[in-house]
């Protein structure tokens, strides 16, 4: 029996599908916690904010493992990233669709892949300006920065984006990171 097909929690009306498996859940809500930390209240030039930032990395890093190796919905096989399918996405947003995506949506898989590689872009700058090839040197700092404002902004459009395809798909985006369990309302296509 499939991870997907396996639960259903007998709620009436519902569909539920079990997505993110544990692993999914725990590196996410620690990435966000690590970008956080390092970004809001951590010394910036401390051990603390060092060490944060490398366990952020390794979360990413072990993220991509279980990409490989992980459970359905984890695979990288469940959300290829593609241009195309993003475009084509868009386009069906504006005839209205409501089809509910159990991985990450085509749009929202770009962004996903985006925001892995900045944050591996954060850990290897920073690693950079401890060595004394690139202590103290300017433009190595100026990534460092550049890459966590560009977060910043791709967060809050990450955030934005999980509420407006939560309206739009009517299932609770959020709460299936919580739980891992997506509930599909009995009228929406599912892909
Ligand atoms: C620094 C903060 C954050 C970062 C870097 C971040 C990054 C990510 C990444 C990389 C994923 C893909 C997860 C995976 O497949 O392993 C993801 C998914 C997700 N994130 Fe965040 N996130 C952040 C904050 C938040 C917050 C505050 C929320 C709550 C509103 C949130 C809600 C979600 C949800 C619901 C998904 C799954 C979307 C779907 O069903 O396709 N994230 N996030
Ligand atoms: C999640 C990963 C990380 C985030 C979000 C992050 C965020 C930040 C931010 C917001 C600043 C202040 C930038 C500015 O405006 O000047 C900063 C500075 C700094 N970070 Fe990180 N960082 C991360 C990882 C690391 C790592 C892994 C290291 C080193 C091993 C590191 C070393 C530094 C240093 C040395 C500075 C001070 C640069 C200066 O002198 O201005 N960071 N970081």
């Amino acid at each position: 029996m499939s991870v997907a097909e396996m639960n259903s929690d007998g709620r009436p009306g519902a569909r539920t599908f079990m997505v993110w498996d544990p692993v999914v859940r725990l590196i996410h809500w620690g990435v966000a916690l690590t970008v956080l930390l390092n970004g809001a209240i951590t010394e910036e030039d401390g051990i603390t904010h060092e060490w944060v930032g490398y366990v952020g990395a390794g979360l990413v890093v072990t993220r991509l493992v279980w990409g490989l190796i992980g459970t359905r919905y984890a695979r990288f096989t469940a959300f290829w990233p593609s241009i195309s399918r993003a475009r084509q996405y868009l386009e069906s947003l504006r005839r209205g669709d409501r089809t509910v995506h159990l991985a990450h949506n085509p749009l929202g898989t770009l962004m996903v892949y985006n925001m892995w590689a900045t944050v591996l872009f954060l850990g290897l700058t920073g690693y950079l300006m401890t060595t004394p090839a690139f202590f103290g040197s300017f433009w190595v700092e100026g990534l460092h920065a550049l890459a966590f404002n560009w977060l910043v902004l791709c967060v809050i459009v990450h955030v934005a984006a999980v509420i407006y395809d939560t309206r739009r798909s009517g299932v609770n985006l959020v709460r299936a990171m919580i739980d891992g369990r997506k509930h599909v309302p009995e009228d929406r296509p599912i892909e």
